[in-house]
């Protein structure tokens, strides 16, 4: 039978800004949980966090978008929100955007990522949970882990890899998927996902079996709420190893800290930052963005593990280069390309501003040299 492992994730509060939650929020969900794998609801489950985002990874036999698995996280969400609203916590359910559950968190606030697989002999599993960043910011790991034999020397040396793997591509905006392959699309899929806040890879497939290789979480909170409220924060799952890309294939193109959208108030470009669980907190800037690995083997459904991935000083260089870049983007304050571009800034105040200003905007010709300050002021 199928097992499925579902990541659902939300931030629902933290302490002192948007750095991380409370331990009791992560013990409410715990609970929660724990009452569900006693029931026989979920088989297994581990809950932590990155950043202000409670994740929630959970294993069971339901399938994919089951009501019973998306409701309780849904729970678990609530009561870790009751908590935060006790302890007088920072934005308090901030990604719960609606007040009832209707069956289905997708397009609710929480970010989802679902992969049901058919346990091979042995199934090790890589998930992935980032903080003030979006979900196209896995475009660019995803792709090297699946498509860059200069990443993934299994492209060319494993023969069950060599045929290459299928992209799901995802436009957020208009809400369709168009299934790609590679290497012969290569160029056609890049020429996509190199617009990651549009374009998102969604789910990777081997080409030789149409083994689900990859999953990545899509929710895009802005679009969905229709105003700011942060950024999405996403989760990917990536099976390795055994006619996959192997683990440390699929943790390379982590070494390069790559720009995303996201950091402060959602609206900054910076370096996405691997590191180990402990360091799973944003400071600097509210960041800057952060991912971690966990790494599991799967068994009957049960998760095995987690091993944390980036704890290691393999990736300190990978660190060190992260803060050198960090400063670097932030010297340039409110300019672009450290600020956004102002079609991501349509969920800020930058729309206000405008709006403030337009009967101010007048053309060149008409605009009269100004003496004094009161001329100014009098508009
Ligand atoms: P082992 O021989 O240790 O299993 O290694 C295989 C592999 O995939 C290394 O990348
Ligand atoms: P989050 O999406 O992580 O809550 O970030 C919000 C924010 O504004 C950070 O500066
Ligand atoms: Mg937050
Ligand atoms: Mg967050
Ligand atoms: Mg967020
Ligand atoms: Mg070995």
């Amino acid at each position: 039978d199928k097992i499925t492992l579902s990541i659902i994730k939300a931030d629902v509060g933290s302490i002192a800004g948007h750095h991380m939650p409370h331990p009791d929020q992560l013990a409410a969900a715990t609970k929660i949980l724990a009452e569900a794998k006693q029931k026989d609801i979920i088989i297994d489950f581990y809950v932590t966090h990155v950043g202000d985002d409670i994740q929630l990874i959970m294993t069971h036999r339901k399938g994919v978008d089951h009501p019973d698995i998306h409701g309780l996280a849904w729970e678990a969400f609530k009561s870790a929100t009751k908590v935060a609203k006790e302890l007088k916590l920072y934005a308090a359910g901030q990604d719960l955007l609606s007040e009832a559950f209707s069956g289905n968190v997708r397009g609710m606030g929480p970010g989802v990522a679902e992969l049901e697989m058919e346990e091979r002999e042995a199934e090790p599993v890589i998930t992935f949970h980032a903080d003030k960043t979006e979900p196209g910011a896995f475009n660019m790991p995803i792709y090297r882990i699946f498509a860059d034999p200069f990443n993934t020397a299994g492209l060319v040396i494993d023969p069950k890899m060599h045929d290459g793997f299928i992209f799901e591509v995802y436009d957020v905006f208009e809400g369709r998927s168009v299934l790609m392959k590679t290497p012969e699309e290569s160029y056609d899929v890049l020429a996509l996902i190199g617009t990651p806040g549009r374009y998102i890879v969604r789910r990777v497939y081997r080409k030789s079996d149409n083994l689900l290789a990859a999953v990545v979480s899509v929710e895009r909170l802005n679009l969905t709420a229709g105003r700011y409220v942060g950024k999405d924060d996403p989760v990917a799952i990536v099976r390795a190893q055994h006619g996959l890309p192997a683990v440390g294939e699929v943790l390379e193109p982590f070494s390069f800290p790559h720009l995303v959208a996201g950091w402060m108030r959602g609206s900054h470009h910076g370096p996405l930052m691997p590191v180990p669980m402990r360091y799973a907190k944003v400071t600097r800037f509210d960041g800057p963005p952060r991912i971690i690995a966990l790494g599991w083997n799967i068994s009957k459904g049960r998760l095995i593990g987690p091993v944390d991935l980036f704890d290691d000083v393999a990736f300190d260089e990978t660190r060190r280069l992260a803060e050198m870049i960090a400063e670097y983007m932030r010297r340039h304050g409110p300019f672009m390309p450290h600020r956004l571009g102002p079609e991501e800034m349509e969920y800020t105040t930058l729309p206000s501003v405008l709006e403030k200003l337009k009967d101010r905007f007048v053309k060149t010709e008409e605009v009269k040299v100004v003496k004094k300050h009161s001329d100014l002021l009098s508009h």
